[in-house]
């Protein structure tokens, strides 16, 4: 496979400059000036096997596929509120006094442009820094000419575009998102079903820049999408970063699952007090969050292959905005499970974790990799990135992979097919030569 050339600026174009876009900008600044390791990014940390165990070949991911290098990274956002990314991560309070001053310069930079934003989307928040325009194509248009804008100032040679912006309402997939046709009517005529996130994804895709979802909002879930995006070139993945409670759920239930244990309940419970706790607390937002968490286990677990196990299965999600906590969420899970003839046990998780600290080097993962993938020539949606998401994006006609193990297998399968190597099945192969 041909592989398009590192060289040059790399953009990256957020909407929604809040806490986990100033924790993702402070933290790259805070590696490439030396002040901490690149905890949690498998692009800067993990290695790669390469042919047989006896080969001894496992270079770094970034040493083996063609990355751009975090020097060369330029951020531009938007946000309904004008502040600059240090404001901003001082409202967001994740990081230490200490951390925030030291990335101050990085974060200031970036000052969001005007956002496009419409209340009937988001409920609870409403803010002063947003665009006009007599329908939604004329606000795709001064998106685009923000991102030319960009552009020429930071004379960038390639884009990505990653959503860190707010949960919206729920939205179906219905007719108007059918066909890039069907679309571009509604965003003249300015259909409702149209929420400002298929906006940015319209403007990106049209200016030939991949897009990833880090929300759980349907945006490039429908097929108009898919068709711009592969007449464009530009990938899409999504959706939802996969961080705290669904993380350890989908590396708890293929364990329960691969030794057969059954299990009867699933209780997830949350306290958070950040911005984003406090948009979800809208039962019009949460009801997106909601849908895209609860798909995991049924995925995983495939109640109709194992109805003995797993049939029954009853799974409750429930997010609860506390502000105490801002940014430290505490997650509980009670799961209820069985074995050997049928004694019930159980099993309490009390995780608690910082959203925004799991999410940034996810973030910063999915815009090398877009990146890296755009340049190999794939374009639409990028199944193999499913392990960055909580509700993963895939081809209409297939179910999407949750097993965070699976999904590790394909992604390094497809980077060492990117690089002519051949995949990993783990068949043991030396000694299925010897008894062939
Ligand atoms: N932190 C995590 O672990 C995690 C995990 C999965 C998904 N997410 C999702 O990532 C997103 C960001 O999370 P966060 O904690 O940074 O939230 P946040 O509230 O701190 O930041 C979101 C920012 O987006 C802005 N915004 C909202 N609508 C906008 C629009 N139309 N255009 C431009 N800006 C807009 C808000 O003003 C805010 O500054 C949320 O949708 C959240 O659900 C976060």
């Amino acid at each position: 496979m041909k592989i398009g050339s590192p060289e040059g600026k790399l953009g990256i174009l957020i909407p929604g400059l809040g806490a986990v876009s100033t924790t993702f900008i402070a933290g790259v600044d805070a590696i490439i000036k030396g002040r901490t390791a690149p905890f949690g990014s498998l692009t800067q940390m993990a290695t790669i096997r390469l042919g047989k165990r006896t080969d001894n070949r496992t270079p770094k991911i970034k040493d083996f596929v063609p990355l751009a290098r975090l020097e060369d990274l330029v951020f531009g956002a938007w946000d309904l509120f004008p502040d600059n990314g240090y404001e901003s991560a001082l409202n967001a309070q994740v990081l230490s006094p200490a951390d925030l001053e030291a990335a101050r310069p990085a974060l200031e930079a970036v000052k969001p442009m005007k956002a496009v934003f419409d209340r009937r989307y988001v409920k609870k928040l409403d803010g002063p820094h947003v665009k006009s325009g007599a329908n939604k194509m004329e606000l795709a248009e001064q998106l685009i000419e923000d991102i030319e804008r960009f552009r020429k100032l930071n004379q960038t040679s390639r884009e990505v575009m990653i959503w860190a912006a707010s949960t919206e309402i729920y939205i179906e997939a219905s007719d108007v998102h059918s066909s890039l046709e069907k679309f571009e009517a509604g965003l003249r005529n300015n259909d409702p079903k149209i929420p400002s996130s298929m906006i940015y994804a319209y403007a990106a895709l049209k200016s030939g820049i991949a897009f990833i979802n880090g929300a759980p909002n349907l945006t490039v879930d429908i097929p108009a999408m898919q068709e711009l995006a592969n007449k464009m070139g530009a990938p899409i993945a999504g959706k939802d970063f996969k961080t705290g409670q669904t993380l350890i759920k989908t590396i708890l239930a293929p364990g329960l699952k691969a030794r057969m244990l059954g299990v009867d309940g699933w209780f997830s419970t949350n306290i958070l007090g950040n911005r984003d706790g406090e948009v979800l607390d809208d039962p019009e937002s949460f009801k997106t969050k909601e849908v895209s968490k609860k798909g995991a286990l049924d995925y995983i677990f495939q109640p109709t292959l194992y109805p003995e196990l797993y049939k029954n299965l009853y799974h409750k999600v429930r997010i609860n905005y506390y502000p105490p906590r801002g940014d430290s969420k505490e997650g509980w899970d009670n799961i209820d499970i069985f074995g050997w003839m049928g004694y019930k046990m159980q099993i309490k998780v009390d995780f608690l974790c910082r959203d925004s600290i799991l999410a940034a080097p996810i973030v910063l993962d999915l815009v090398l990799f877009a990146d890296l993938a755009q340049r190999a020539g794939m374009k639409g949606i990028q199944e193999w990135l499913s392990f960055y998401f909580k509700s993963p994006h895939v081809a209409p006609n297939l179910y999407p992979e949750h097993d965070l193990f699976i999904q590790l297998i394909k992604l390094k399968n497809t980077l060492r097919w990117m690089m002519n190597e051949e995949p990993i099945t783990h068949l043991g192969q030396e000694y299925y030569n010897e008894y062939q």
